[in-house]
Formats: structure tokens, sequence, C-alpha cells
């Protein structure tokens, strides 16, 4: 079947499950909600939807745990609640995707259950080691949430190897019989009628033959041996020809450490296996590596890794675009600033919403949502911050450990959307929901933006239509002016007559306002911005301007 590139006239919006929307009252988010929400989404303009994982799942990872890759969980209503949230999808013009999970599975997925008890064929579906023969753990590695990467089991008898939580064994995939299974997995979503697949950690699932030490990493152990190993390019060549090329589909790879040149091997139109890729380069503007080692948010950081990709990929590879999703804490707490929450969450939207590739929205970013703040380590659900918590220095306070966490942890980007200032935020009727609301919902809900033409809700509305409208935006060369400069970012998008012209300020003090060569602001139209009265020459705190030129 032909593969059309119809991802690359869309922008899609992350549903992260639990907490998007409870439909039924038992606080917790689910596929009833989703259906509620599905006419505000298409409101907003989004045309796509990605669902992190919805099947059935003990819940250790927040559903990245997966027990059953062929059913959707009851606690989010199940098959008919799916199948009908994929008919409204379809019905409003909008695609869905799956997250596609298969790096490992939930240690209560009936596949380990067997694996353990050495019953075929699933004796080798997952990655047994006995210890080394002087009793240590097979190999040095570190798994990516809770420590080392191997956890005995005491029915088999050997370790198995986990990159993520004990509860996450990680899948064999040199095995043909696991691969076959993943393309079983596949063809039944397909089949039904989804659109495609986030693919999760998917460079992880080939490990270096003989899961050799890792004398490279000081944290993180064992990434350079399994992060884009020896099969990759061929595992992922046979999902496309065996599955995805008979589908009109589109397919985004998590890829963590990952270069623009690195991922051109996946995702180059000619020769690649895959339509694009989310990458965390700009993710590191304000951290090394993990949002656990921070640093001071560096602008011309962000916007190298932004131009380094839209440069790198020009013509020959398709980006996603997105700021903030469920692995990492909110923007504006983060590159923006909650002082000037209205103008630099504006201005965070304007800096990569016009940029070339695929945008991804995540929920709650469309109504700025700010970093949560809880005063107990009790209040978290996310396995990576309790895990960290209980292992961090215990020289530190419980203010400093509540610091970091707030800084550094999921869940400060994990609680529930604040729809409206009712109790709990809409977002549930239950009285406890099953994580906290952020106390902010008064000042920050959905309705309040939808009633407020000036909100950031009603911006990124605008932002999404207007990059619609354009052709430059999807076809047009990148440019970024003053890549220097620390507090402002510039780019323009050129194609033939077509000219536009994003000015974002990121800092909190009024700027001079520069232009670039060749682009005169008297003779364009401000199209788009953040300041009812823009000054002449100056660009005020946090302020955005797009401006068309034809
Ligand atoms: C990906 C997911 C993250 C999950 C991990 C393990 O990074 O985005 O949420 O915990 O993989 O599946
Ligand atoms: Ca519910």
């Amino acid at each position: 079947m032909e593969r059309t590139r119809w991802y690359k006239d869309k922008v899609f919006y992350q549903i992260w499950p639990r907490s998007f929307k409870d439909g039924n009252g038992d606080g917790i988010g689910d596929l009833l909600g989703v259906y509620e929400k599905l006419d505000y989404l298409k409101e907003l303009g989004v045309n796509g939807i990605w669902f992190s994982p919805i099947y059935p799942s003990p819940g250790a990872d927040c559903g990245y745990d997966i027990a059953d890759y062929m059913d959707i969980a009851p606690e989010f209503g199940g098959m008919e609640a799916f199948r009908a949230v994929l008919e409204g999808a379809h019905e409003r013009g909008m695609k869905v995707l799956m997250d596609l999970v298969v790096n490992h599975t939930s240690d209560e997925h009936e596949w380990f259950q067997k694996s353990r008890q050495r019953i075929d064929p699933y004796t080798d579906y997952y990655i047994w080691r006995p210890a080394k023969p002087d009793g240590s753990l097979p190999n040095n590695w570190d798994s990516n949430f809770e420590g080392k990467a191997w956890t005995y089991d005491e029915v088999r008898g050997e370790y198995y190897l986990h990159l993520f939580a004990i509860k996450q064994p990680d899948l064999n995939m040199d095995n043909h019989l696991v691969r076959e299974e993943v393309k079983k997995i596949m063809r039944f979503w397909l089949d039904m009628g989804v659109d495609g697949f986030r693919e999760d950690v998917i460079t992880y699932i080939s490990k270096k033959e003989g899961l050799p030490d890792d004398h490279l990493f000081p944290i993180y152990k064992g990434m350079p041996n399994y992060n884009h190993g020896p099969h990759i390019h061929e595992y992922l060549a046979e999902f496309k020809a065996d599955v995805w090329d008979h589908y009109d589909i589109f397919t985004v790879a998590e890829a963590p450490l990952v270069s623009p040149e690195l991922a051109l091997k996946y995702i180059a139109e000619e020769g690649g296996q895959i339509d694009s890729m989310i990458q965390f380069q700009c993710e590191c503007a304000d951290c090394l590596f993990t949002d656990y080692i921070p640093m001071p948010f560096s602008l011309v950081r962000m916007k190298k890794a932004f131009s380094d990709w839209q440069h790198k990929l020009r013509g020959k590879a398709w980006n996603v675009l997105y700021i903030e999703n469920h692995d990492h804490p909110r923007i504006i707490s983060r590159y923006g600033s909650e002082k000037f929450w209205k103008e630099s969450g504006k201005t965070l939207a304007a800096s990569y919403l016009f940029l070339q590739g695929t945008p991804f929205i995540y929920q709650g970013q469309e109504i700025g949502m700010l970093n949560w703040k809880p005063r107990s380590i009790e209040a978290y659900r996310d396995v990576q911050s309790i895990y960290n918590y209980h292992h961090w220095s215990p020289k530190l306070t419980e203010e400093q450990k509540l610091r970091k966490l707030w800084r550094s942890s999921r869940d400060s980007a994990r609680t529930p959307v604040q729809w409206d200032n009712s109790p709990n935020a809409g977002f549930t009727d239950a009285e406890t929901p099953w994580m906290d609301v952020n106390e902010n919902y008064h000042e920050i809900n959905v309705a309040q933006q939808l009633a407020d033409p000036d909100s950031i809700l009603n911006f990124y509305k605008k932002a999404i239509g207007l990059r619609k409208s354009l052709k430059s935006v999807r076809y047009g060369k990148y440019i970024e002016h003053f890549p220097l400069s620390p507090t402002l970012y510039c780019y323009t998008r050129e194609l033939k007559c077509e000219k536009l012209l994003v000015l974002c300020s990121y800092s909190d003090k009024p700027q001079n306002l520069k232009v670039p060569k060749g682009y005169d602001l008297s003779k364009g139209s401000l199209v788009l911005q953040n300041y009812a009265s823009p000054l002449p020459g100056i660009l005020q705190p946090y302020e955005c301007r797009v401006y068309l030129f034809k």
C-alpha cells in the first residue's frame, strides 16, 4: 500500500489517560472522559491524538508495564469505550496513535509468568542470566528507574534484565518468536483502524551480544550497550516490511540520546524504517542528560537543539516538534517564568509551533499548567520519583528533597487536567482523585481560558490555525537569526513570496527589538502577538510576535 504523508499536516495532542478526564466518577481518568472532550480537542484545532498506554496493566509505571497488549484496561472503559473514541475521533478528522511499548512487558504478563517457569515457547521470551561465577550480577548495568538492571527470580532461579522498573522485564527481541508477537499486536490495532504508533524506547530493543559490562557511562550504566544496538535497524526494517508498509500510517520512534545524524539512519525518507522521531535534545536546555541533573536554563542551548534538527533533517526526514510530555516537568516552570506565566506560556508556544515538523501538544500545556509542588512524598505516584527520593543522600533535608522533586519529577507534569474551578478542578466527581490536583486550578483552568480571548488556550488556537493556513510552515526554509543572543529566539520561514518572522523574548525585562536583515516590520502584518500594544523598537518581558510578509 502507498504510504502517504498525511501526518505532515497534523497537529497531535498527547493524552496521558489517568489524568485527562474521569468520565465515571471513580477518580481515574478514562476513555469516557476522552469521549466527552473530543469536541474540545477539535475546537483547539488538533487533528491527531497520541494515547499513552491504555492497555491492562498493574500500573507499576502508569501503564508502561503492559499485561495484555490486545485489550483496553477496564478502568479506562475497556474495548467498547475505545472503539467509541476511535470512531468519534475519526468522525472529527482526527487520527489516533497508540503507544507501542515492546522493549519490556509487565512481569504480570502471561509470557513472563510462563517464561519464569520455562514453559515453551516462552522460555526465551525474556533476557535471563545466571549470576557471574563470583556470585555477582550478570553485568553492571543500571536500570533507568530502580537501582540495578537485574532482579533475581526465585521461580526460575536466574536473573532477568529490566532496563526500567523491577516490574518491567525486558523482552528478548533477538528471539524471532517475540518479533512475531510484536507484529501480531501491531496488526491487531491497525486492522481495527488505528493510524500508527508512538514506539516507546524503541532504540533499546537490541542489546549488544554477550551483554558486556559498561565502562563508559558513570550513570545509566549500560546504555551504550543497548541504545541503538547491533540489530536495531534490521528489526525495524522487518517490522516495516511485514507490517507498517501494508497500512497508511504514521510511526514515531522515541529515541533517547540521539544525534540528527544517527536519527537519519532511522527516519530518512529514503532508506529509513520509521517516519519520525521524538528526541530529547531540546529537553536538555536546563539539565544535563536527565532532569535530575538540573542546570540553569539556556536559551542558546534550546535554540541550538531546535536549529540543528531543523537544518539536518531538512529535505531528508521529518521532525516531531514538542516541548512537553509526560516524562518531564512543565515547560513554563522550566524554560519560561511562573511570574510571567501567561506571556511566557505563549512565547514558548510560538517558539516551536512554526518550525518544520509535526507538533505535539501535551495535555494541560495548552492552558499553561505549571509544576506541582506537593508538601509530602506521600503525594507522589511515579516509580522513578519515589525511588530517587528514598535514595538521595540522607544529608539532604526534607525541604531540599521536595524541591528537587518539584523541579525534576515526572509527576510535576502528571497532575489531573484542570477543567474548571469546581472541586478537584472538574477532573472527577469522586471525592479523591487518584492523584492530587494542582492547587492553582482556581487561577488556571480550561473553562476560564475558553471565556478569555486573551488566554494561553486561545493563543494556542490561533497559533494552530495560523500554522495550518501557511504553506511556508510546512515547506519553507528555516533560518535562525541572532543564534548567540541569550534572550531572543528569532527565526524565519520562507517559501517563495511567503515569509514568516517569529520573534520570542525570553527575558523578564524589556529588551531592544532586533530585526534580521532584509526584514522591514512596517511592510509585514502582525498575525500573532501576546501583548495587546507592542511598543516600537522594544520587546516587553516574554513578548512574542509573528509577522507575515507576502
Ligand atoms: C518511555 C516512556 C516513559 C516510560 C519508559 C518505560 O520513556 O515515555 O514514561 O516510563 O519509556 O516504558
Ligand atoms: Ca474513571
